[in-house]
């Protein structure tokens, strides 16, 4: 059994820390991707709260394809540039969204979102992949979670 569960109470940066070690942790040794970007979506999904959807998409023959996440069925295909995933993947910078419907081209997969952030995942300075975070109240996200999941996406970009 794993059980990464962090403390409610914990900073920000200080949850982020925890998170990237229990990830760090949980995939070490482990060469499968789609197993551990499932469980990297479910420990994101475990350490960050108010989340309505968490996971990957991945960069496949220059387009996003939807990878393992947490929450409802989403978008399977998202071409680059378009919606805050297809940004993210295009300019290589994290988009952080405080009102989604304010995003021109935001991609609406679960009516239930408001904000999100969207991080890029590098390998040999390429886009491989993105990790997306929806959450249903505006302003869910700051610039601590960008920060965060920066880190983290520098840690597990060899592992995904
Ligand atoms: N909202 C995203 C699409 C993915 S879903 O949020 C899971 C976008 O605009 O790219």
């Amino acid at each position: 059994m794993y059980d990464f569960a962090p403390d409610a109470d914990l900073p920000a940066a200080e949850r982020y820390r925890q998170l990237a070690d229990a990830a760090d942790a949980l995939t070490s040794g482990e060469s499968d991707s789609v197993a551990n970007m499932a469980n990297l979506a479910a420990l994101i999904w475990e350490f960050v709260p108010g989340l309505n959807w968490a996971g990957f998409y991945r960069m496949v023959e220059g387009e996003l394809v939807l990878g393992p996440f947490v929450g409802r069925p989403a978008c399977i295909r998202i071409p680059l540039g378009q919606g805050v995933c297809g940004t993210a993947a295009q300019t290589g910078e994290t988009q952080l969204v405080e009102d989604v419907h304010a995003f021109p081209g935001h991609i609406a997969c679960d009516a239930a979102s408001e904000s999100e952030v969207v991080v890029p995942v590098l390998r040999d300075g390429q886009v491989i992949a993105v990790i997306d975070l929806d959450a249903p109240d505006k302003g869910h996200f700051g610039t601590d979670d960008a920060a965060g999941l920066e880190k983290l996406a520098r840690r597990i970009a060899d592992r995904i």
